[in-house]
C-alpha cells in the first residue's frame, strides 16, 4: 500500500496510526537522538528534548530506548509495542551509524513480538545512502517506510509504504488530508522517482561518497561517519564555528546534535567538482585561515 501526505511528519503519523490499528496496540518505541518531525504523534517520538520541550503531554504511549541498544529495544518490545520507529542512520544524531547487527535484530525482535519495524527514510531514502533506500542499502526490509523531503523536488509531499499485513486492515479514507495525494505533488514525486531511478542516482552517490572519504584528510578533521551523502565529519573543533566560516565562503553544511560533528548533506546531484570546493574551502577553514569575525 502507498499513501500519500504533505510531509514527513504527517507520513510517520499514518505509520503510528496504522501500526496501532493493526495491532491493536498502542505502544511505540523509539530512539534516544531521533528526529521525526513537529506534529504531536512525531515529536512524541522524537528523541530529542530540545524539540520536545515546552510541550505537555507527549510521550504518554512512547517509549525511548538508546539507539543502537537491542537489549533495551528487546526490554521495551517485550510489553507489547504496535511499533519500533527509527531513523536507521541517525541524522540530526550527527549521522551516527547502526552498529553491526542491529537492524537485522531489531527485524527479529519485532518479529518475534508481533510490533511493526518502521525506517524512517525522509533523510535516508531516495538514494541518499547510496542506495534506493535504507531498507536496501542494510539489506533489512520493514513493515512500514516514511518518505518526504526530495520526493518532490521542493514539492511538499510525503509517503508511506505498507507491507500488505501492516495494511490490510487500512480502509479508504482512513488515511488523508484535503491536499495530501494531490495531483500536482503526485506528478512532482513522480518525475522525481523516475529522475532518481532513471540515472540510478544512488550509483552517483556512492561515488562522491567515496571521493569524500579519500580527499577528506586534513588536520582537524578527525574522522567521517555516515553513509552516502549523509555524512557527519567529526572536528576536533566545535562545528558551529566552521560552519560559520563556510558560510562566509559561500558553502553550505549542518550541524548536529554534538557539537563537534558537522553534517554534509548535500544535493544527491552534487559533482565532483563542487566536493573539491569544499575538500578546498573546509580545508582552509580548519587551516584557521578563515575564521569568521
Ligand atoms: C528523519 C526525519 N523524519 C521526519 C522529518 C519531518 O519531516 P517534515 O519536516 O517534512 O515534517 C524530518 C525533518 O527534518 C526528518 O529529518
Amino acid at each position: 500500500m502507498r499513501r500519500g501526505g504533505d510531509s514527513g511528519a504527517e507520513a510517520n503519523e499514518a505509520a503510528f496510526r496504522v501500526a496501532r490499528g493493526a495491532t491493536g496496540r498502542r505502544r511505540v518505541v523509539a530512539t534516544l537522538g531521533s528526529f521525526h518531525g513537529r506534529t504531536m504523534g512525531a515529536l512524541a517520538a522524537t528523541g530529542l528534548e530540545k524539540y520536545r520541550k515546552g510541550v505537555l503531554g507527549l510521550g504518554s504511549d512512547v517509549v525511548h530506548v538508546p539507539f543502537g541498544d537491542l537489549r533495551a529495544a528487546e526490554a521495551a518490545l517485550s510489553e507489547g509495542a504496535a511499533a519500533f520507529i527509527l531513523e536507521t542512520v541517525q541524522s540530526m544524531g550527527g549521522a551516527l551509524m547502526p552498529p553491526a547487527g542491529y537492524l537485522e535484530g531489531l527485524r527479529r525482535l519485532c518479529d518475534s513480538t508481533g510490533a511493526f519495524l518502521v525506517f524512517d527514510e525522509v533523510q535516508t531514502g531516495l538514494g541518499r545512502l547510496g542506495a534506493p533506500s535504507a531498507a536496501q542499502a542494510f539489506g533489512v526490509t520493514p513493515d512500514l517506510q516514511t518518505f518526504a523531503k526530495g520526493l518532490g523536488s521542493g514539492v511538499p509531499i510525503g509517503a508511506l509504504l505498507a507491507s500488505p499485513k501492516a495494511a490490510a486492515g487500512v480502509k479508504v479514507g482512513d488515511l488523508g488530508s484535503t491536499f495530501g495525494g494531490g495531483p500536482l505533488a503526485c506528478a512532482a514525486a513522480e518525475a522525481t522517482l523516475a529522475e532518481v531511478a532513471g540515472r540510478k542516482l544512488w550509483e552517483h552517490v556512492a561515488a562522491m561518497e567515496a571521493l569524500i572519504r579519500e580527499t577528506f584528510t586534513m588536520p582537524g578533521l578527525t574522522r567521517i561517519q555516515g553513509r552516502g551523502l549523509l555524512l557527519g565529519l567529526v572536528l576536533d573543533r566545535p562545528a558551529k564555528d566552521v560552519q560559520k566560516a563556510l558560510v562566509a565562503k559561500g558553502v553550505l553544511t549542518g550541524t548536529s546534535e554534538e557539537a563537534n560533528i558537522l553534517r554534509l548533506l548535500p544535493p544527491l546531484t552534487v559533482s565532483a567538482e563542487e566536493v573539491a570546493e569544499l575538500r578546498g574551502a573546509l580545508a582552509d577553514v580548519l587551516a584557521g585561515a578563515a575564521v569568521p569575525a
